[in-house]
């Protein structure tokens, strides 16, 4: 924006300043985003960029800040809905990271609760990771296709077992015979009114049921329920099979509770996503996520575009009908063949990670915002949503990450240390730390077969990519996320960007000097007090 100084009135003794917008985008003054407007910022966006590249630069986080501009917009009426693959939605865009310290069930959970979709890692047999992914989509029951069933002479005190082995939050058990027939429920008031163990399930259940067709919408379910006063609707087929479940108390969450802002299946399951290897990893893992109705797969390794994991990913959508997203990228070029061989989303970071040390061992990568607005460019023409992986610090870098092109942010560090990561707690000076580590550290890759193949790594002499540390304790996750969400939402409501898809679109940069960085964090004060969004860089 260019000042200029009124001569004439200023020989009067007046100063006034008249600002002159920049040519071309004076509709956006007036809140129409007109084709004509969107065409211009986006080639000034690229102009910026190319800039750059040609100078063989490129940038990161801290090198550039975004350009505010005229906005409508309040912060708390924008929408942050994105997408994290072709076919999987996201209502926030953040998504946590496949890490043995980040994302487990647990996490998994909460962060789909808040909108987002967790990525169970990779240091898991094919068994534990899919049984992870069961807790997360049995977490919320919908509607189940598969319900745990139990043959009725089962005693009471295994069927206790197995909920507690599994973990499973949940109280509704179908009852069946030797021919698969279902012949009662057990629920909630079975269990807590049954004092010996030792009674088999028959004599406990509940065998007055209603039960409805397959095919039985969730709203029509809910009626059933209420009308019969059951906790439990059985769907049966004609031949008396068990063919799905609803319980009531899920169902009317889903429909009228706080679940509107839970990122949920068709099914009204929880989101979630896994990580896979390449070949024969991949293979076994699929065939056990699928089976547990995983949403997604995430071809995870330090080198997307290699041969094992394009023929991994074009064998993956060939055999199953399900999104597949591979990564890591940074180079366009690798876009485009992770694109051409089928990908649904690509994940975008080659060394920004807190914990990363690729860059610095192995001498390769591209500063991730660069990375990123060229990925994304090369995405977009196939439609493909890209993930910023890694490299975030402060809630300010999500508006950066997305208004240079991708459409959700991965984090480790800034979702580890909360109460629903993994990691173990320490005790240091006084505070409380949670552990946070690479998976191409030496820990995790002495220990897993899953660290050592995402960084092609054999059993023995490795060679580390990441480092093993802790990260200041932070508290439940919904905290932590309503600050990252707060942060976007200022950062939407700065630029004028009503939502995701916006700022995509109108988001401009600038470059900023060391002294700018400077200038931007608090200065020349003795902090006094911490504020939630901003802790000093440990
Ligand atoms: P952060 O959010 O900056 O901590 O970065 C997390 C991201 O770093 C993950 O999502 C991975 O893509 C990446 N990553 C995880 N472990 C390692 C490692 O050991 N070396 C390099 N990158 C890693």
């Amino acid at each position: 924006m260019a000042l200029a100084l009124n001569k004439e009135k200023a020989s009067r003794g007046f100063l006034i300043f008249i600002f002159i917008k920049p040519g071309g985008f004076m509709d956006q003054s007036k809140g129409i985003l007109t084709q004509d407007v969107k065409r211009k910022l986006i080639a000034k966006r690229d102009g910026f960029f190319r800039k750059i590249g040609n100078q063989g630069i490129a940038l990161t986080y801290d090198d550039v800040r975004l350009t505010t501009g005229y906005s409508e917009v309040l912060p708390d009426n924008i929408n942050v809905e994105s997408k994290f693959s072709k076919n999987v939605g996201l209502k926030i865009p953040i998504v946590s990271a496949a890490m043995d310290t980040v994302t487990e069930a647990e996490m998994a959970i909460e962060i789909a609760k808040l909108g987002g979709i967790g990525i169970i890692h990779k240091n898991l047999s094919a068994q534990e990771q899919a049984a992870q992914v069961a807790r997360v989509k049995y977490h919320l029951n919908g509607f189940i296709d598969k319900p745990i069933c139990f043959e009725e002479n089962v005693s009471i005190g295994e069927i206790l077992a197995y909920k507690k082995e599994r973990e499973f939050n949940f109280h509704s058990f179908l009852i069946i015979d030797s021919n698969h027939h279902l012949v009662g429920v057990l629920t909630k008031n079975d269990f807590d009114f049954c004092e010996d163990h030792s009674l088999k399930a028959k004599q406990v259940m509940t065998k007055k049921l209603i039960t409805a067709d397959p095919g039985t919408g969730l709203r029509e379910a809910y009626r059933l329920m209420k009308e019969g006063k059951k906790k439990a609707l059985p769907l049966v087929d004609k031949d008396g099979k068990v063919a799905g479940l609803y319980t009531f108390s899920d169902v009317k969450r889903i429909l009228f509770g706080d679940s509107k802002s839970f990122n949920i299946d068709r099914d009204g399951r929880l989101r979630v996503g896994a990580a896979i290897g390449v070949y024969d990893d991949a293979f076994e893992r699929v065939e056990k996520l699928v089976s547990e109705k995983v949403d997604l797969v995430i071809i995870d390794t330090a080198h997307g575009d290699s041969k094992g994991v394009l023929e991994t990913l074009k064998l993956l959508k060939k055999r199953y009908d399900i999104d597949v997203l591979a990564g890591n990228i940074s180079e366009p070029e690798s876009a485009q063949r992770l694109c051409r061989a089928g990908a649904d989303g690509l994940k975008v970071g080659q060394g920004p990670g807190s914990i990363c040390t690729t860059r610095i061992i192995a001498g390769i990568g591209k500063p991730q915002v660069s990375a990123i607005y060229e990925c994304s460019k090369v995405a977009a023409k196939f439609g493909v949503p890209v993930c910023a992986d890694g490299g975030l610090k402060f809630s300010g870098d999500i508006p950066i990450a997305i208004g240079a092109g991708a459409h959700s942010v991965m984090m480790g560090n800034m979702l580890a240390g909360t109460k629903e990561s993994p990691g173990e707690f320490r005790f240091h000076q006084g505070v409380q730390y949670k552990v946070y580590r690479g998976m191409g550290s030496l820990g995790a890759m002495e220990s897993n077969k899953g660290s050592r193949e995402r960084y092609n790594q054999g059993k023995n002499d490795l060679v580390p990519e990441g480092m093993e540390g802790m990260v200041p304790y932070k508290g439940p996750l919904r905290e932590v996320i309503h600050q990252y969400i707060g942060g976007l939402r200022r950062g939407m409501g700065y630029v004028g960007a009503g939502n995701i898809e916006e700022l995509r679109t109108i988001a401009q940069f600038v470059r900023i000097t060391e002294a700018g960085k400077a200038e931007s964090h608090p200065h020349d004060i003795i902090i006094t007090r911490e504020a939630p969004n901003y802790q000093k860089q440990v």
